[in-house]
């Protein structure tokens, strides 16, 4: 099946990032919002990395208008009726993700296919909520979606082979490389980044090394681009710890188990970079180590 038209359910992080390269593909996209205000928010996201584009000449400004028209910022549903595919990325809340699929399944038109790019939840739970568990999968994309190459596509035990071959071919236009992942909790990538960086905090709380030497150490050591703590307030730490929640109750094991100070940083509302503070403070010109004595 061609797809023509993508809808986006989600407009932060991860939901920019997947509306803006889908629009880069000549796809026309439906970016849905909760709210006005996070509409803007998200379409202000895109316009920001499409001016970057343009200023480091990696697009002509008339390609990036191109693109920037490409995309449909809405509060509304019902906008998403004919698109071909809808990806969610929506907070990682399967309650929540649930009920969004019970009212858009009913709206999209038979034979589109729906995706969730779900980090840690089972792709199954979503699929058996709507009329197309065959037409559901997992498309799993990777912070920043603009940059990181990988696309994990998971099929889960309803997914067809029909679908399946849709996730590889978005992947392929998208230009992404493209991994075939069963629906385990944390698929490929989780299953392996998500224990090492819980596990980045549990040497800083063991003190094996500062924050600052423990990133260096694995930047340098293993050339990593950025070290574990950096990298988790990258992910964001809330999302850290939900994700190792979701893992931790299907595996039960440690590995997966949110270490004390990450509970603690959440608590005080310390998300990493998108809340200014994390395992570095984000507030002047440069991060710099966070005083965590918690
Ligand atoms: N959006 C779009 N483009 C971006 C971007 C963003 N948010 N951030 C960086 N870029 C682009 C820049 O435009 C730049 O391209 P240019 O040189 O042509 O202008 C290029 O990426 C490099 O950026 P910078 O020079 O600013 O910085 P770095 O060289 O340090 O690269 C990075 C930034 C690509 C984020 C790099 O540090 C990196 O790869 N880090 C690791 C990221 C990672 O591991 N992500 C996966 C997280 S896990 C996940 O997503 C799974 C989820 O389920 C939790």
């Amino acid at each position: 099946m061609a797809i023509n038209k993508v809808g986006v359910v989600g407009g932060g992080l991860m939901g920019h990032g997947i509306a803006q390269i889908c629009a880069q593909a000549g796809w026309d996209v439906v970016l849905r919002e909760v709210d006005d205000g996070k509409v803007e928010k998200a379409v202000a996201m895109i316009d920001k990395q499409l001016s970057r584009a343009v200023d480091r000449g990696r697009m002509e400004g008339a390609a990036a208008d191109a693109v920037r028209g490409r995309i449909e910022g809405t509060t509304d549903y019902g906008r998403l009726a004919d698109c071909d595919l809808v990806i969610e990325a929506i907070t990682e809340d399967l309650g929540l993700k649930l009920e969004m699929w019970k009212e858009v399944d009913p709206i999209v038109k038979d034979g589109a296919f729906l995706a969730t790019n779900t980090s840690s939840l089972a792709v199954i739970d979503q699929a058996a909520v709507t009329s197309r568990p065959d037409r559901f999968l997992g498309l799993h994309f990777f912070n920043p979606a603009q940059v990181m190459p990988l696309l994990e596509v998971v099929q889960t035990v309803t997914t067809s082979d029909e679908a399946l071959k849709v996730g590889f071919e978005v992947g392929e236009v998208l230009g992404k490389t493209v991994v075939h992942a069963k629906d385990k909790t944390g698929f490929i990538v989780n299953r392996l980044l998500v224990p090492y960086m819980l596990d980045a905090v549990r040497a800083y709380e063991e003190g094996v090394g500062s924050i600052e030497e423990i990133d260096a150490a694995m930047k340098a050591g293993a050339n990593h681009p950025m070290g574990p703590l950096t990298l988790a307030d990258f992910v964001g730490l809330d999302t850290l710890v939900s994700i190792g929640a979701v893992m931790f109750d299907e595996y039960r094991e440690r590995r997966f188990a949110a270490p004390p100070t990450l509970r603690k940083m959440v608590a005080a509302g310390w998300y990493g970079r998108k809340s200014g503070k994390g395992f570095y403070d984000y507030s002047g010109d440069k991060p710099v180590a966070s005083e965590l004595g918690l």
